[in-house]
């Protein structure tokens, strides 16, 4: 480009740096959150959802729940897309300038058991409810020890009201003390989750499977 005007070369070149400066915000943003891979909605199909009352594709995607400290539970069958949605979702927010933190819940339970040794919790706990929006996926898929579902359960009762929380499990609600094991403590978490959430059910076979059988 040619530059008549210096005034208009140092506006350009402003502009420039300020895109930049955005472009490593949210690449610094998208490895702070720790997807373990990246996933958008290229190609991604909404036909295995079915959506709540007052909540659709499009208003899912103004992210709007972020803002409005809403949870967005992803229950349903394997295989169908709730991973995939949970970080293609949580990319978008990095996008849109939000912290976000992914967790596998397994992972989170581990993490929070050897801080849990270490006398480090609350501190863990305190750094997490920085984020905008966290993550916990497969809910329910390894059963957890008492300790482990009172540390997860400390989790969930901070975020609660303070920030927005993405969960996605395989297992219907109705199931999920078979995993933390205490009834009372399980209907605690469910109480606080699913208080001001939106439940998505998805439905269908395993793309996994449809996959695999394509490559035969
Ligand atoms: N609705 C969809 N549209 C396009 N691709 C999909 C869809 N659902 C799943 N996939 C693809 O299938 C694979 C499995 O999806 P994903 O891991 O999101 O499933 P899941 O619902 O989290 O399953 P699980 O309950 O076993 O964790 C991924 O590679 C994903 O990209
Ligand atoms: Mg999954």
């Amino acid at each position: 480009m040619e530059y008549h005007n210096r005034e208009q070369y140092v506006t350009d070149l402003m502009k420039l740096v300020i895109e930049e400066r955005n472009i490593n915000r949210i690449d610094r943003l998208i490895r702070k959150a720790g997807f373990p891979s990246i996933k958008t909605l290229d190609n991604y199909e909404f036909s295995p959802i079915t959506f709540p009352q007052g909540l659709n594709k499009e208003t899912l995607l103004t992210l709007d729940f972020i803002d409005n400290r809403e949870n967005v539970l992803m229950l349903g069958a394997v295989g169908t897309g709730k991973t995939h949605l949970s970080i293609a979702l949580g990319v978008m927010a990095c996008m849109a300038g939000k912290e976000v933190r992914f967790y596998r819940t397994g992972d989170l339970t581990t993490e929070l058991l050897e801080l849990h040794e270490k006398n480090q919790v609350s501190r863990f706990v305190k750094k997490l409810a920085q984020a905008d929006l966290l993550i916990l996926d497969e809910v329910g898929y390894v059963s957890t020890s008492k300790r482990a579902s009172e540390l997860l359960f400390t989790v969930i009762s901070n975020c609660y009201e303070r920030q927005s929380i993405i969960v996605t499990s395989n297992l219907e609600l109705g199931r999920w003390n078979e995993v933390f094991g205490d009834d009372r403590l399980t209907a605690a978490l469910i109480d606080r989750m699913i208080h001001h959430a939106h439940i998505l059910v998805f439905k269908g076979e395993s793309y996994r499977y449809k996959q695999a059988l394509m490559k035969k």
